[in-house]
């Protein structure tokens, strides 16, 4: 027997509803807030995300799902949402417009990861990005969208917050973090030795205790971020204060892409395993001009679809529509026709089996259905059909 394969799975009833129930709500509050949908391409080109991802994170170091295609092209999964959508904005020449763009996607990612409780080879993501607005209002905007989205879904979390510095503070910083790790440097484990010569700042992102206690006494960014950087995260504390929004400060939080600057954030739940991230995103300023189009300021963030549906309960479903069964042979081709006119207006469904009163009126209860509609000989003689209403428990004859 042929089996998904491990890390994928299918989205089957009940968890189709909450995957529907999730997409519809969250787009209706992205809408609200200006953003319109876009869909790019599950394929790239795998130099995208080597440039914008980055060559030293475990996502395009280790986990891509890379391969070369009949024309032999170099070609990739899409690990994450961002890159695309960037890709999009450049080569739609919205960089030269000018301008304020903002656009919400969903749809699934691919990760060569370990599968376990909440991590999947392909999940899916609900991620918007804007483009055009440097200013921390929009930093605010982005953060209380997302605090709606997981607010009307009843989730518990914990908002975790850091600046990432710019290309002005943190060259500065890195090499006086280098120089402090060139101190700990052995008893540091392999993946941060590694890091070390890659991507200092990534130490902070380490599981193992022992790296932690050591780099305990480590600079960290927050005392070393240059003044605008600085003012910049203090206006949106300051408006998250205003807004009575709870957060936590943590200097660890490096984020496991490199196109990030100045603000980055999680939303990370206690009701979730050790894959406690829920939702993660942070300003990226620099990666549509990095991606040669022209600078334009961005922020941005993307939802864990999997790990949310694990936290939501979809509400009772109101019985809706109609179900048609057939009592006898003779009924089924007017009843097919009867129900072709009244799914214009309504959800339909039919039983194509002749059927007792009683099967058709349990089918339709599993159906989910309203009204119960069947045509039997005696109908047929009066042309008319019998409705049933499985909530109001009335029935009526109709013309048919
Ligand atoms: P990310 O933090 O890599 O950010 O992923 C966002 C969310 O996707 C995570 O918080 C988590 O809920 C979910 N996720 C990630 N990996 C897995 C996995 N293997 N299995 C299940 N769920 C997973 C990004 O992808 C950025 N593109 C977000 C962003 C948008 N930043 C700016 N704009």
């Amino acid at each position: 027997m042929i089996t998904a394969l491990r890390g994928m799975k299918d989205i089957l009833p009940p968890q189709n509803q909450k995957f529907v129930y999730f997409l519809e709500n969250a787009s209706a509050i992205a809408r609200r807030y200006g953003f319109e949908f876009i869909e790019t391409p599950i394929l790239e080109e795998t130099a995208l995300f080597k440039r914008s991802v980055g060559e030293s994170s475990d996502i395009v170091g280790k986990e891509m799902y890379q391969f070369i295609d009949k024309g032999g092209h170099d070609v990739c999964l899409r690990p994450e949402g961002t890159a695309g959508v960037v890709r999009a904005f450049i080569e739609k020449k919205y960089d030269r417009q000018g301008g304020i763009h903002r656009f919400f996607y969903h749809g699934p990612m691919f990760r060569y990861e370990r599968p376990q409780k909440g991590r999947l080879r392909q999940f899916h993501q609900f991620g918007v990005e804007s483009f055009g607005v440097s200013s921390h209002f929009e930093d605010a905007n982005i953060i209380l969208m997302l605090k709606e989205i997981l607010d009307f879904f009843g989730i518990n979390y914990t908002l975790k917050l850091n600046s990432l510095g710019c290309s002005t503070c943190m060259p500065p910083y890195r090499e006086r973090l280098v120089t402090f790790l060139d101190t700990i440097e052995d008893a540091l484990c392999e993946d941060c030795r590694r890091r070390k010569s890659t991507n200092p700042i990534r130490v902070f992102d380490c599981k193992n205790e022992k790296c932690q206690q050591l780099l305990e006494p480590a600079p960290r960014l927050r005392q070393n971020l240059c003044e605008v950087c600085d003012t910049h995260f203090n206006a949106l504390l300051s408006l998250l204060d205003q807004q009575g929004i709870s957060y936590e400060i943590d200097p660890n939080l490096v984020r496991g892409l490199d196109y990030y600057n100045k603000t980055a954030f999680e939303f990370v739940s206690g009701d979730l395993g050790a894959q406690n991230a829920v939702a993660g995103g942070g300003r990226y300023d620099k990666l549509v001009s990095f991606l040669d189009g022209k600078e334009t300021p961005a922020i941005g963030f993307a939802i864990g679809i999997e790990r949310l549906m694990e936290m939501i309960e979809v509400p009772r479903q109101e019985r809706e529509g109609y179900y048609f069964g057939a009592l006898c042979e003779e009924a089924l081709t007017p009843l097919f026709l009867a129900a072709s006119k009244e799914r214009e207006h309504d959800k339909v469904t039919m039983g194509y089996d002749v059927k007792s009163l009683r099967a058709h009126l349990k089918a339709a209860d599993k159906a989910g259905a309203r009204y119960c509609a069947v045509i039997g000989e005696n109908e047929l003689a009066a042309k008319k059909i019998w409705v049933k209403d499985l909530e109001a428990k009335t029935e009526e004859m109709r013309e048919l």
